[in-house]
């Protein structure tokens, strides 16, 4: 299955939007790109989320994508949800380039993330390290100002 692509198109409340393109490599890795606008200088958490539902926006993705049960954390955490990817950073222009390797994002298998949601928040994740109630669940990443429904990618 060397080299199945996936592509989410990222829209929210406000003028947020992109496009990210997931690429499966051959050692299990998934690779994510794209760029994504309209959002405030500086950090914003970004995540899969468990469902490719956004019937009430992006409030209806669920939770952070969990098939092991785990707390939140960070992406080179042994302690992590699979859909944790950390922060991405959006330039004063507000266009976040993103760039993202990650292993535990496949697009086969039991816990692929096609049919998921791909989700980028108001404020910076903390990482489940920031002591706030909410660190240890979402990284207290504030509301969710884009998103984007994970589909397989058509190759013409
Ligand atoms: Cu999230
Ligand atoms: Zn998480």
């Amino acid at each position: 299955m060397g080299g199945l692509k996936a592509v989410a198109i990222i829209s929210g409340d406000h003028n947020v939007k992109g496009s990210l393109q997931f690429i499966q490599q051959s050692d299990g890795a998934t690779y994510v790109r794209g760029k994504i606008s309209g959002l405030t200088p500086g950090l914003h958490g970004f995540h899969i989320h468990s469902f490719g539902d956004t019937t009430n926006g992006c409030n209806s993705t669920g939770p952070h994508f969990n098939p092991y049960k785990k707390d939140h954390g960070a992406p080179n955490h042994e302690e992590r949800h699979a859909g944790d990817l950390g922060n991405i950073v959006a330039g004063p222009d507000g266009v976040a380039e993103v760039s993202v390797l990650d292993m535990q994002i496949p697009l086969t298998g039991a816990n692929s993330i096609l049919g998921r949601a791909v989700v980028v928040h108001a404020d910076p994740d903390d990482l489940g390290r920031g002591g706030h109630e909410l660190s240890k669940t979402t990284g207290n990443a504030g509301a969710r100002v884009g998103c984007g429904i994970i589909g397989l990618q058509s190759s013409v």
